[in-house]
């Protein structure tokens, strides 16, 4: 199974990816996990990524295309993959296309702006996995510690305020069009189009959740109804 999942900064995504990776058993392939990775180890892509992302801007799309990629041949994405933060543009998303790495499920977790700075001032994370928390809606079971390997956990550089704005604006102006692209494609009749699914994201994490699998699970029991 392949999902893509599309949302402002913030919505969820990540937190959603954990319940999925459980339930499907598939790897969560995040282009910010990886470039934080990156600049952690400063590395020469690290380096070159860093002022995008501390600003809030977008890093290139040739290094996020490459590095998606190569990410895909791994042996644990042979069953499926969820992908959280890509793609973020249109030519990411016709890179996909056009590679023939098709998705079947493409779910938008919808939040309001607002939420949105509300969620981020309280976030910490487990930068080595990505699992993420937040001190008051999903608070770790031993404050400021991660639940599994019980190491610290930070608050992100590009979680401050200002940064924030700055990244949903980028998030309005060059990603929100996939919603629209995803959609006329779903809607096209081509069979390697994905199915579109559009989640309401306030409300509890174990909330959104059940919707997500209830969608991802009626669809495949229609599907194969179908196929019979
Ligand atoms: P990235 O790391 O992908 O960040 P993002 O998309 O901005 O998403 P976040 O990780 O901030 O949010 P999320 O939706 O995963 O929310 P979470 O589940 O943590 O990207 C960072 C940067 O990398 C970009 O700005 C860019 O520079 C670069 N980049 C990455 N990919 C790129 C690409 N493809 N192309 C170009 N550049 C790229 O939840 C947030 C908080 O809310 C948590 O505290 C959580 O506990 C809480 N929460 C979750 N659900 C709920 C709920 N239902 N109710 C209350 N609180 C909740």
């Amino acid at each position: 199974m392949r999902i893509l999942l599309l949302g402002l900064p913030g919505a969820g995504k990540g937190t959603q990816a954990q319940f999925l990776i459980d339930r499907y058993r598939i790897p969560q392939i995040s282009t910010g996990d990886m470039l934080r990775a990156a600049m952690k180890a400063n590395s020469p892509l690290g380096n070159e990524v860093r002022g995008y992302m501390d600003r809030g801007a977008l890093v290139p799309d040739h290094l996020v295309i490459e590095l998606v990629k190569e990410r895909i041949k791994a042996p644990d994405c042979k069953t499926g993959f969820i992908m959280d933060g890509f793609p973020r543009t249109l030519p990411q998303a016709e890179a996909l296309r056009q590679a023939g790495i098709d998705i079947n499920f493409v779910i938008e977790i919808e939040v309001g702006d607002g939420e949105i700075l509300r969620r981020m001032s309280g976030r910490r994370v487990h930068l080595t996995s990505g699992r993420s928390y937040h001190i008051e809606f999903k608070p770790p079971r031993v404050p400021g510690k991660d639940d599994v390997t019980g190491e610290p956990l930070i608050q992100r550089s590009d979680d401050n305020e200002d940064t924030v704005k700055r990244r949903i604006q980028t998030y309005h102006e060059q990603t929100k069009p996939l919603i629209n692209y995803y959609l006329s494609w779903a809607s096209s009749g081509d069979p390697r189009a994905p199915h579109y699914v559009n989640i309401y994201g306030r409300g509890s994490v174990e909330h959104i959740r059940d919707k997500i699998f209830a969608a991802i699970e009626s669809h495949t029991a229609r599907i194969q109804g179908n196929e019979k």
